[in-house]
């Protein structure tokens, strides 16, 4: 229920994955549009994006989320969505409608 999570560990102790899973199982559940930010939006790919493809196929949820690869998002059958930017072009964080959950990727790269 807490507004902030900040999540801190070693490498591989599941800061990622937990969000990760967590996000999914969240917007199964309300239908709300949710942005993942890296520092960089290129890197997206083969870290958050493929993280969150993988965990969609393991829940055997393929049918439900599809993902899109370009633009790189995320989008569920009940209407929720997961979009993804980076820093590196601050002027595309603008005027993205409606975001109610935010994941900050490497935050301590930003
Ligand atoms: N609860 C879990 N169940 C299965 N695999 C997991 C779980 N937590 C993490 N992993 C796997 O462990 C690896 C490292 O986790 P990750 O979330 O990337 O760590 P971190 O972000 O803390 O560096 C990933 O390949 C991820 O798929
Ligand atoms: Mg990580």
């Amino acid at each position: 229920n807490q507004k902030f999570q900040f999540l801190v560990g070693g490498y591989g102790s599941s800061k990622s994955y937990h969000i990760a899973l967590k996000l999914i199982l969240k917007l199964l559940e309300e239908k709300r549009t949710a942005l993942v930010i890296r520092e960089v939006y290129d890197t997206h790919r083969e870290s958050t994006f493929s993280l969150l493809q993988e965990i969609v196929s393991d829940l055997g949820i393929d049918h439900v989320v599809k993902c899109r690869s370009s633009p790189l998002a995320l989008t569920f059958r009940n209407g929720s969505s997961i979009l993804f930017k980076g820093l590196d072009k601050p002027e595309k964080l603008k005027s993205i409608n409606n975001i109610s959950m935010i994941w900050i990727e490497e935050c301590s790269e930003v």
